[in-house]
């Protein structure tokens, strides 16, 4: 399966920090927000991996992932003129995509909860058509909302409904079979001139093959696109690292327990950072799981 990171976008709620960056760019407490969808595919099994954004962001997004073979993915960007809507990523991610399924997940989505890793694989290898991935919201009306039967297919899905049937938000990952490229190109601009994603999850509902898993309440997701979600999630992560001592979407660590790099290559990526917490934390993981 093949992964894709949409982190494109305009930023405009994020403005004056987006002026001079991509949203993509700024941090998470001690990381970089892209660093936390690019752990969800790595965690996936992803190694295949395309970044798209836009011109001006894509230089900043290569000078910190460059190729990814320090850890041991193979990286590689591509430009989203403008953003002209999610759905865009399969015409220009087509090539990448060939005749493989693929994950797309959104630069500013941030995922956390025990168990993740799994629920991703068993996904991945169960796939038939799509998976969307739901988390209860408290104002449904803001989302695009999906609801199921009682085996978690998916039975409609309703923009910004003034009555939503269900509490499920659908997050910004999905899994689609290779039919996503042919999909996508039959799509026409929305009245907002986007290629809308739910468009994708229409068709493959119609065919009655979209299912929908429920993260439940044990989960923490946040989309980081606002001045207080991003401020949210980084108070999240601070009180989860400094309270058990792990870290989150440390992309090092998870190359490591993934088999992709070995002890050594962990330790000398730390020790080229040893001045930050991050740095040493790296090299400690060397050394215990070395
Ligand atoms: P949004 O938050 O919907 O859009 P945005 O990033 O332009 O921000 P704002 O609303 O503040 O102007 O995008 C969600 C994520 O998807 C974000 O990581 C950017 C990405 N995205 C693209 O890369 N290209 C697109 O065409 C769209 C619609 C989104």
């Amino acid at each position: 399966m093949k992964g894709i990171v949409l982190a494109g976008g305009s930023g405009t709620r994020m403005y004056p920090l987006t002026f001079g960056t991509s949203k993509q760019l700024l941090g998470i407490y001690n990381k970089p927000v892209i660093y936390y969808p690019l752990s969800v595919l790595m965690l996936a099994g992803l190694r295949d991996i395309l970044v798209i954004s836009t011109p001006d962001s894509l230089p900043g997004l290569r000078n910190l992932l460059n190729d990814g073979s320090h850890i041991g993915l193979n990286i590689t960007y591509a430009e989203q003129l403008e953003p002209r809507g999610i759905a865009e990523a399969f015409l220009i991610g087509a090539d990448h995509v060939g005749d493989d399924p693929v994950a797309l997940i959104l630069g500013d989505n941030f995922f956390h909860g025990a168990g993740f890793p799994r629920i991703l694989r068993a996904c991945r290898d169960r796939l038939d058509g799509c998976v969307l991935f739901g988390y209860p919201v408290s104002d449904p009306e803001r989302y695009g909302i999906g609801e199921t039967d009682g085996n978690g297919a998916l039975v409609s899905i309703e923009e910004k409904p003034l009555r939503p049937r269900s509490d499920n938000a659908i997050t910004g990952l999905y899994f689609y079979d290779s039919d996503v490229v042919e999909i996508a190109k039959g799509l026409s601009p929305s009245e907002r001139g986007e290629l809308e994603i739910t468009d994708v999850n229409q068709a493959y509902l119609k065919q009655g093959r979209a299912q929908l898993i429920r993260l439940g309440r044990g989960f923490t997701w946040l989309d980081t696109g606002t001045h207080d979600s991003l401020l949210a999630a980084s108070q999240y992560v601070q009180v989860i690292e400094k309270r058990q001592g792990v870290r989150v979407a440390c992309l090092e660590e998870i190359a490591l327990r993934m088999g992709y790099i070995d002890a050594d290559t962990c330790h000398r990526l730390g020790s080229g950072m040893k001045s930050s917490e991050y740095g040493r934390y790296l090299m400690e993981i060397a050394q215990t799981l070395g």
